[in-house]
């Protein structure tokens, strides 16, 4: 019996939906700990592809129960549609699934106010999914959160909502847009109520009281390392730390507790929104990734920009959350694509870097490549390890050698049975 954490290590939807689904089977409890409907996790079982935002993968697997911890900032309206959606689509997960009381609550003004300020940034917007993750962070860190356990006394949600919303109304009419009306925000999130009242839980006493009573637990990281607010590609990040210590901090869970760190990672690399990303490749190689890997986010739609895989950042992903065990993902996409490469190193100023760079030395970076050759298809996209290509072994070892990281699971295709994993 153990506790893992699954943290994604480049800028998000590196797949960790499907490893989650796969783990599922042998885990009890799956944790979400952070981030918010921002996220978008697909999940493909037979047929069916579900996408979640704010329930954890890891419900599908029917025997689980899946915890939305204090970390985590939940927009109730979003999560009762994403439930009834899961339920229409013969998911039943009203039974088992908890939501913390300590989460703080995504409403109307944090959406707009995220809206507001990236119309304001112009040039320089982030490119948010908009959402409210960055605005409902905000009030929690200066302490004028909103938070789930409010909803259960509605008389005091009310007036906190009417006190906040008139502050946030304010701000938003400084910068030009129109207010949200806090009478509509508190009925909107009232409503929810019949729905999410027998979720609401102390998660954290539940989540300790299963450590202690040795079940299987995981905690399933949103977004990636990269994304991450203090290591990440500041200011192009979110708002969470999407860091094993953030899963932490955000199911309460102790550091000890923790057995096992699996890191997810593509076989290439994506990013949406703005912001640096040393790999990135222009015109038809990288529609070419785009279009076989369907590089297109989850949550908002936008096209992904794609690239190689930079090891250097990889590295730095690995070394910082303490990963045990890497799975990649995707490596099917690469097949037939010509020669395939990987960043090995970063050149600088004229200088060779190893180590992943802070701030704005991330945007003059000139990345060193080493070219592997191309990847033949494989007959019945292995099932075994032995039917890897060699172009794709040499991918593996590489990752392993830079990494110190054992990589213990290549992803060979969508399905739960296209996944190698590896002895
Ligand atoms: P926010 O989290 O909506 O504030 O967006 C901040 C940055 O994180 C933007 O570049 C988003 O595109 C990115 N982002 C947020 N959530 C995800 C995700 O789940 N996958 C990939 N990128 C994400």
């Amino acid at each position: 019996m153990s506790v893992s954490a699954l943290v994604g290590l480049q800028w998000g939807d590196e797949g960790k939906g499907k490893i989650v689904d796969v783990l599922s089977r042998s885990v009890e409890i799956i944790v979400r700990a952070q981030g918010g409907a921002n996220a978008g996790h697909t999940v493909k079982v037979g047929d069916k592809t579900h996408i979640l935002h704010l329930v954890p993968s890891g419900v599908i697997e029917p025997r689980s129960v899946g915890v939305i911890g204090n970390g985590v900032v939940v927009d109730p309206v979003q999560l009762v549609k994403e439930i009834k959606n899961l339920e229409a689509a013969g998911v039943a997960v009203r039974n088992r699934l908890l939501l913390s009381d300590r989460a703080h609550l995504v409403l109307g003004w944090h959406k707009a106010l995220d809206v507001a300020l990236e119309v304001a940034r112009g040039a320089q917007a982030l490119g948010t999914t908009k959402r409210g993750i960055g605005p409902t962070y905000s009030d929690k860190a200066s302490r004028s959160g909103i938070r789930v356990g409010d909803l259960l006394r509605p008389d005091q949600f009310r007036a906190r909502v009417r006190e906040e919303g008139g502050l946030r109304n304010r701000l938003l009419a400084a910068l030009g847009h129109a207010p949200v009306d806090p009478e509509a925000v508190a009925d909107e999130a009232l409503q929810t109520l019949d729905d999410l009242r027998p979720l609401i839980t102390d998660t954290v006493a539940f989540l300790l009281q299963a450590h202690a009573a040795d079940r299987n637990i995981l905690l399933e990281g949103a977004q990636g390392a990269l994304l991450d607010v203090d290591l990440g590609t500041y200011p192009f990040v979110t708002s969470s730390n999407c860091h094993v210590g953030g899963l932490l901090a955000g199911s309460g869970l102790p550091p000890r507790a923790l057995d096992r760190v699996l890191g997810v990672s593509k076989a290439y690399c994506t990013r949406v929104g703005a912001g640096p990303f040393p790999s990135e490749l222009q015109g038809p190689l990288e529609s070419a990734l785009r279009e076989r890997g369907r590089e297109f986010g989850a949550t908002t739609g936008r096209p992904r920009r794609c690239g190689w895989l930079d090891l250097v950042a990889l590295r730095y992903a690995v070394l910082t959350n303490g990963v045990d065990e890497i799975a990649l993902m995707k490596s099917d996409v690469l097949v037939g694509l010509g020669p395939i490469s990987v960043v090995t190193h970063y050149r600088i100023d004229g200088q060779v870097h190893r180590d992943f760079p802070a701030g704005e030395a991330l945007w003059r970076v000139e990345p060193v490549l080493r070219e592997l050759g191309p990847i033949e298809d494989f007959v019945g996209r292995g099932s075994t390890e032995t039917e890897l290509p060699q172009v794709l072994r040499d991918l593996v070892a590489l990752v392993e050698d830079e990494t110190r990281a054992r990589v213990s699971v290549v992803s060979v295709g969508p399905e739960r049975s296209q996944t190698i994993f590896r002895s």
